[in-house]
């Protein structure tokens, strides 16, 4: 279990009642607990859409769409039932902070995908869990079977004349069903790879019918929203980006931990202040923002707000929250060949720029840290990761290659230092990895 952390600048709305016996019902409801649902069955579907609409909380899981707006895409009628997914996948490396809401105010998760089912008219709703997040499954089976004893799920919820079921389902261990449509193949008890769009899961989603899908940070923040209101919810943060985040604070820091904070809270001050600076006496070398698919940003470019437009204008992206500090005994090669060992392990394989380019990726970085780099690999490294962008079925392939493209680009010194320093020289007692073969293809 994860020890909290604090912080005075600290804003705390998601994790209001963490560390407060939420767990527990009883408690739960002394914390306001089910009060947002009872006032949502009160108003009109198109009003919770609204509030959710005028709060600006924009997607927790990586992109920062709208919720209110991927809401009121879903149609009023439909042949076909209409499902809410909570997405509780959580895996992308630097990410850790969905497990704290299971682990702390699982019933808050529950209280969101029902507000979000009455919004567009759902009797069904799945809280998906990361296969490894066995000890959380626990936490939210009981959470959801303590919900449907007291009869605020099942039938006629809180008498309302109104059903609604909400399931638990484990993922088994795989990266890529955190992608909403890979996601709903899982829960279809299908092999985990996405779907091709259009149709989107608004209108065909779960089992063909019209699907609302958000992250489980993005549905915790929903009954907030609600009792307090859309204006003091938008007005905690900046414009169009409402409300507060869950920074997961890692790598190289003094006060490591995930701290909640308004959202455009100041890069800088989130590491130096907040998270205690970097410690040991180190040089601060680069900052990974939101999770390992999103670009690095050097030391000059921290003094921005943490928001998806400012991190989107640095050239980066706020991504799922996931901080990752890098001091200067850090070698960036070896850091860009960790990241692809991960996407090339998690690639579905499906579709040929992914599963290929993540493996040439991952054995010329391999070869290359391992001291057997040829200059030409650094321009073949970018070229292979360019010419993935935007050619996959899914955002895992870019989520490859954008982190590598920025490292080559910032970083291309120590790229070159490789090919003198032989093999790494970050590393005293020589590289940690083995050496791999040239590859044929590597002169292309
Ligand atoms: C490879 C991949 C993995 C993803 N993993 C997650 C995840 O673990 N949790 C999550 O909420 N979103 C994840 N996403 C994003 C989802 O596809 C989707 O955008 C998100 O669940 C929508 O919720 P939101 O609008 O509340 O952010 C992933 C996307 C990709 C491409
Ligand atoms: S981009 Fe990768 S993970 Fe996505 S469908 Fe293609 S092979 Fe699968």
């Amino acid at each position: 279990m994860a020890s909290l952390v604090s912080h005075p600048d600290e804003v705390k709305v998601v994790s209001k009642r963490f560390g407060q016996g939420a767990t527990k019902l009883d408690r739960y409801l002394e914390l306001d607990g089910y009060k947002a649902v009872q006032k949502a069955l009160t108003m009109e579907p198109d009003a919770i859409i609204n509030e959710v609409k005028n709060s600006s909380l924009r997607g927790r899981g990586g992109a920062g769409f709208s919720t209110g707006m991927k809401w009121s895409f879903v149609p009023r009628q439909s042949a076909k039932p209409k499902y809410v997914l909570c997405n509780g996948d959580e895996s992308e490396p630097g990410t850790c902070k969905d497990r704290l809401i299971f682990e702390h105010d699982p019933h808050a998760v529950i209280e969101g995908v029902m507000i979000a089912a009455l919004a567009v008219g759902s009797q069904t709703g799945y809280i998906y869990i990361r296969g490894e997040y066995r000890y959380l499954s626990i936490i939210m089976q009981k959470a959801l079977a303590d919900a449907y004893a007291r009869g605020f799920l099942g039938r006629n919820i809180f008498g309302s004349g109104r059903d609604l079921d909400i399931y638990w389902h484990g993922g088994a261990g795989a990266y890529e069903v955190g992608e909403e449509s890979a996601l709903m193949e899982s829960l279809e008890g299908k092999r985990g790879i996405p779907r091709i769009r259009p149709p989107f899961p608004a209108v065909v989603g779960l089992w063909g019918g019209p699907t609302v899908i958000n992250n489980a940070e993005t549905l915790a923040s929903v009954p907030h929203i609600i009792l307090g209101g859309a204006e003091w919810y938008a007005n905690l943060g900046t414009p169009k980006n409402g409300g507060t985040r869950l920074f997961c604070m890692s790598g190289t820091l003094a006060k490591p931990g995930v701290y909640e904070l308004p959202m455009g809270y100041n890069l800088k001050k989130l590491i130096y202040d907040v998270s205690g600076g970097i410690p040991n006496g180190r040089e601060l070398k680069a900052v990974v923002p939101g999770g390992s698919s999103t670009p690095v940003l050097l030391p000059h470019e921290i003094d921005i707000p943490m928001d998806f437009d400012s991190l989107a204008k640095a050239g980066s992206m706020l991504g799922s929250g996931g901080v990752v500090v890098l001091d200067d005994t850090t070698c960036i090669v070896k850091f860009a060949l960790r990241t692809m060992k991960f996407y090339r392990h998690e690639s579905c394989g499906w579709c040929i720029p992914c599963r290929e380019g993540t493996d040439w990726l991952e054995k010329t970085l391999t070869r290359f840290h391992a001291g057997g780099g040829l200059k030409k690999d650094i321009d073949n490294i970018q070229y292979l990761s360019e010419n993935m962008l935007g050619r996959t079925f899914c955002p895992l392939g870019d989520a490859a290659a954008m982190p590598t493209i920025a490292f080559v680009k910032k970083f291309r010194k120590e790229f070159e230092d490789h090919l003198e320093g032989k093999p790494c020289p970050f590393e005293k007692e020589g590289a940690s990895v083995e050496p791999l073969p040239v590859l044929a293809h590597s002169g292309n």
